[in-house]
């Protein structure tokens, strides 16, 4: 009987076979070529000042450039508040405020603000003096485990500040017109801060009432 053309292999054959590959690759020394351009990397790290404001407190830092404005705040000024999710961008945990604009604090490098004006969730309020929108969380329970609770109230602040000052969103039905505090607004302004325990009813209560009180 004539062979086939190709070979015929079980699933499990091949499962093996392909973990074999890998491992093989895996355990093979690195090439010469692949790490020497990592090594000389890791030798010149390019350092840079910055000066910018936190919460009203000026700081001058000499920075690796690559440094995230996120890990300037949490590793060099140890401003933990502001939380690292996914460092992707992706979750709205690190959002902090810059300049009056919201925005993901993982994704901008430290260096790109220099004389920035930095706002993170411990300049707004203090634990024996809440922030309004602090206050509006705690009152609507508006967190659990309060991972996510900081970007939170920071975006919900500045989202206040856009809708003030008039800037659409995806849903704003007339641009000609200022957008209006509804629910469905804010739930388009929040949706890039996620929270993982799912308080978003309550967390559109508590900025509703805060604009509610501006309004
Ligand atoms: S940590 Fe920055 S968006 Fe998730
Ligand atoms: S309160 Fe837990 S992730 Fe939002």
């Amino acid at each position: 009987m004539a062979s086939p053309v190709f070979p015929l292999i079980t699933r499990r054959e091949a499962l093996l076979a392909g973990a074999a590959t890998a491992a093989a690759v895996s355990s093979a020394p690195a090439a010469t070529s692949a790490t020497a351009p990592a090594a000389s990397a890791a030798a010149v790290s390019p350092e840079m000042k910055v000066s910018f404001s936190v919460n009203g407190t000026g700081h001058t830092l000499s920075l690796d450039t690559r440094t995230t404005l996120l890990d300037a705040l949490r590793e060099h000024l140890h401003l933990t508040g502001t939380k690292k999710g996914c460092d992707h961008g992706q979750c709205g945990a690190c959002t902090v405020i810059v300049d009056g604009r919201r925005i993901n604090s993982c994704l901008t490098l430290a260096v790109m603000h220099e004389g920035a004006k930095v706002t993170t969730i411990e300049g707004l309020g203090t634990p024996h003096r809440l922030h309004p929108m602090q206050a509006a969380f705690v009152k609507h329970d508006g967190y659990q485990c309060g991972y996510c609770t900081p970007g939170q109230i920071c975006s919900a602040v500045a989202v206040l500040d856009e809708i003030q000052r008039g800037v659409p969103s995806h849903v704003t039905v007339d641009l000609n017109s200022r957008p209006l505090l509804s629910a469905e607004e804010l739930r388009e302004r929040m949706s890039g801060n996620i929270c993982r325990c799912g308080a978003y009813s309550n967390i559109v209560d508590a900025v509703t009432e805060v604009a509610g009180s501006r309004a």
